[in-house]
């Protein structure tokens, strides 16, 4: 059996959304650099992710996901320190998701908020495909391909890595028993008493056959209270409950970072879509353009008209690109009508451009050796392959598949 320490691996996806921009730069990038020189990262851009909403619009996808990976790489994630792959490159994603298919209860998959929003009526685009339904599968195949252990994400994708936790639970507890542990389980479930054993194996047919994951909640808060039996059995029963014995997918975790979201040009959150975003290959002068031309505090009609830095999109960047003392100044002079707001935006635009000045010159790079850019891609899908390949040989062991 290979051997994966978990704990210091870390996997994250990426949906090829095109050029990236500052506020993908302080929530997602920096954090991924970071994490580089700490564990063995995997960075993939999931393009199959992208077909599950836009199956419709397919013809520019390699272009998104070439200049999602130049923006990967002038932003400094480094193929040295990192695997970066395309999804659709390691064809083992698609083997992973198919066999725990076979274990996936829909009402998990239905339960999924994203998919519960989809589902609304006021949504424009009928996203009812067994594709959309499946997706956060695919996400935990992603995942536990690699038996990573940590995985960077926002808070809205913490139910996906959730649903991840459930499903390899649901696999070990199917498919990795060891000998022995099934007596020696049963066994302790006697020494409970028969009322406490009933409630026991009640909880627990229900966690598996319909995988009710508040019976699995309770039946391990009943354990919690349980004095009359011993840590080995007690231990024993927690693992009965999801499987125990081997471990073939271990369950990750989710890695908040903990970069406040940045707000775009108007105040709402920075995306694409808002068209309020300054991304990282903008030119000095499309920046100064972008900034310029933001809204601010509307109680500031005229130059001597105080205003308030908190009803003013321009602030929070102020706070993410300026040193304390230009916030202090910021603040003073915009609540006493010190200072005008294109005064105001002045050190912005100077700390944004310094700021992306050197990730643009080596985007520019890239951008100009398309075929550097895809050796990267392919040396990193051979790398992730050779990762994915072990996993699925335990797995496909564990499920009978081991032909020779
Ligand atoms: N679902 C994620 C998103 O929309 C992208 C993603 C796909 C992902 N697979 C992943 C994130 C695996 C982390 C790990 O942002
Ligand atoms: Fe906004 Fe600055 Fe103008 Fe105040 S001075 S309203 S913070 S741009």
């Amino acid at each position: 059996m290979s051997f994966v320490d978990s704990e210091r691996r870390v996997l994250s996806g990426m949906r090829p959304s095109g050029r990236l921009h500052i506020g993908h730069y302080h929530g997602v990038l920096k954090n991924w650099i970071r994490l580089q020189h700490e564990y063995e990262c995997f960075f993939c851009i999931v393009d199959w992710h992208a077909l599950t909403t836009d199956y419709d619009e397919v013809s520019g996808i390699s272009q998104l996901v070439m200049d999602m990976a130049v923006d990967w790489l002038a932003a400094g994630v480094s193929p040295s320190s990192a695997t970066l792959f395309i999804q659709s490159q390691v064809p083992e994603h698609a083997e992973l998701h198919l066999l725990l298919s076979m274990i996936c209860p829909l009402g998990w998959l239905e339960r999924v908020p994203s998919y519960k929003e989809r589902q609304e009526p006021q949504q424009s685009k009928d996203l009812s495909t067994y594709g959309f339904l499946g997706y956060p599968l695919l996400q935990a195949a992603d995942i536990l391909l690699y038996r990573a252990g940590v995985v960077p994400v926002g808070v809205d994708q913490l139910p996906h890595i959730e649903f991840c936790r459930d499903i390899a639970r649901r696999f070990n507890h199917m498919y990795g028993r060891e000998p022995g542990f099934e007596l020696k389980a049963e066994a302790a479930i006697v020494k409970l008493g028969k009322k406490t054993a009933t409630l026991y194996n009640n909880l627990r047919r229900a966690f598996q056959e319909q995988g009710d994951v508040e019976a699995l909640e309770t039946a391990r808060a009943l354990l919690k209270d349980q004095q009359s039996i011993t840590l080995g059995d007690k231990e024993r029963l927690f693992g009965y409950l999801e499987g125990g014995g081997k471990v073939i997918l271990p369950e990750p975790q989710a890695l908040l970072s903990d970069a406040p979201k940045l707000s775009g040009l108007d105040g709402r959150k920075m995306a694409k879509s808002n068209g309020n975003a300054i991304f990282l290959r903008d030119s000095s002068s499309e920046v100064e353009e972008k900034i310029k031309r933001m809204p601010t505090d509307p109680a500031r009609v005229h130059r001597n008209d105080p205003g308030e830095p908190e009803r003013c999109p321009v602030w929070p960047l102020h706070q993410v690109y300026s040193s304390a003392d230009t916030c202090a100044w910021v603040q003073q002079g915009c609540r006493e009508a010190g200072i005008g707001c294109l005064e105001c935006k002045g050190p912005l635009i100077d700390a944004v451009c310094k700021e992306l000045q050197p990730i643009q010159l080596r985007a520019v790079d890239y951008q100009n050796s398309p075929d550097l850019v895809r050796n990267i891609l392919a040396e990193g899908a051979e790398h992730a392959r050779d990762e994915a390949r072990e996993t699925l040989s335990e797995v496909r062991l564990a499920l009978g598949l081991n032909y020779r």
